[in-house]
């Protein structure tokens, strides 16, 4: 039986677990090491048909027509952003409350990122802040369904149709999610996903984009592999590969996909494994009023990437570094996601962003924890999460 009034470890008591437990872990079975070992005694170890499998069983998963291969996450994103025919003096609309790497692929093809504030309720990107921002230089809107929650989806694809742009949504945290029915991946005018070891399935380092244009695929195809028009080698049967556009090695190998295809075969048990954490918590928290817990939608099926909880400041005596800080010493690997993009040096160097340019999500940022949430997790672990959680706020309430 744990101490649950007891002297949290910051301040010199014994901590709830001996060993850290991260906020998110990959889950590599024996079928996963069969599956690449398989790729390793064959022919190809890339550009070879363990990557077409994956990409279409991927295709098939989240109800697109085509899905392409890349080597991460960030470059999906970079194919996606070109492949939407953003360039210089293009500007894309997207939430300042994600991973730098969605912002950072626009200005890669050397668009500006224009940053709309979150809704507070859902901690996505709202579209009253997006209609407010759309100027004629506006080529695209990058939704980030956060956390693993989809963004309001119809107001933001009414919105994209009015003005005549594109939809590229990071779904980075998001595969599995579903939005009024319809699944992540199959709404947007292209959608990216990522393969990094703490998402929902891993080949290591890996990303997909998803899209219902076979143009648009092949340009993605061409962008992946330097430019080049495969098609031309395939029809005139020669050696040679004629290069039709710029583009990079972004290619996904055939080991890295063997991964991936096996992982997806256990997508659904770990989605309904986060939703099972994900209850926990909210059950444990929802009454304490120094916490908020993470949001949900009735319209949404989430994904669970991670569990954001938001701290009450004004009840606390306590910061959020210090909170932090207290249960990182109970062991309990909480992150924080994430310091919004415009709050960084390079974006406020750049772009001259700075703190009052998107209220909402700067003070959720300030409050957010990351709260361990990965399928492996024993019951005992979440238990340890919620114990220390408790433990901590205790410690650091007002009253
Ligand atoms: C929202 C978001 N977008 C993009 C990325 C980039 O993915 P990768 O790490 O696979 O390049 C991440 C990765 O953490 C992310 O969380």
């Amino acid at each position: 039986m744990k101490d649950v009034d007891g002297i949290p470890a910051v301040a010199g008591g014994k901590p709830v677990r001996e060993r850290m437990l991260p906020y998110g872990r990959q889950h590599v079975d024996e079928s996963d090491i069969a599956a690449v070992v398989e790729v390793l005694r064959g022919d190809w170890l890339t550009n070879g048909p363990a990557v077409t499998r994956f990409e279409e069983a991927f295709a098939d998963r989240v109800g697109a027509r085509c899905a392409v291969a890349f080597s991460s996450g960030t470059a999906a994103l970079h194919g996606a952003v070109h492949a939407a025919g953003i360039g210089p003096g293009d500007e894309v609309i997207v939430s300042p409350l994600t991973f730098l790497a969605s912002a950072n692929s626009i200005g890669y093809c050397g668009a500006t990122p224009v940053f709309a504030d979150i809704d507070p309720t859902t901690l996505n990107i709202d579209p009253n802040a997006v209609k407010k921002l759309l100027s004629p230089r506006t080529k695209a809107v990058m939704p980030v369904h956060f956390a693993g929650l989809p963004c309001p989806m119809d107001r933001l694809l009414a919105l994209a149709a009015e003005a005549n742009i594109c939809i590229i949504e990071d779904a980075a945290h998001a595969l599995g999610a579903e939005w009024c029915g319809q699944r992540i991946g199959a709404l947007g005018t292209l959608t990216t996903f990522s393969f990094h070891p703490v998402k929902h399935i891993t080949t290591g380092e890996g990303g997909m984009v998803t899209t219902q244009d076979p143009e648009r695929a092949a340009a993605l195809r061409r962008f992946r592999n330097h430019g080049i028009e495969r098609e031309v080698r395939q029809r005139q049967g020669t050696w040679r590969q004629d290069m039709v556009a710029y583009g990079f090695n972004y290619r996904l190998s055939d080991i890295q996909s063997a991964l991936g295809w096996s992982q997806l075969q256990r997508l659904e048990e770990g989605l309904v494994r986060r939703a099972v954490i994900a209850e926990q918590y909210r059950a444990a928290f929802w009454e304490m009023e120094q916490l908020i817990p993470a949001p949900t939608g009735a319209q949404a099926r989430h994904a669970w990437h991670f569990y954001p909880l938001r701290l009450r400041l004004e009840m606390l005596w306590k910061d959020r570094e210090t909170t932090f800080e207290a249960l990182r010493a109970e062991n309990i690997g909480v992150g924080v996601h994430y310091l919004p993009v415009h709050l960084h040096p390079y974006y406020r160097d750049r772009f001259g962003t700075r703190r009052g340019l998107c209220p909402a999500a700067e003070d959720a940022a300030d409050r957010l924890l990351t709260l361990p949430l990965f399928p492996q997790m024993t019951d005992q672990d979440v238990s340890d999460v919620i114990t220390a959680v408790r433990k901590v706020i205790r410690w650091a309430r007002k009253s």
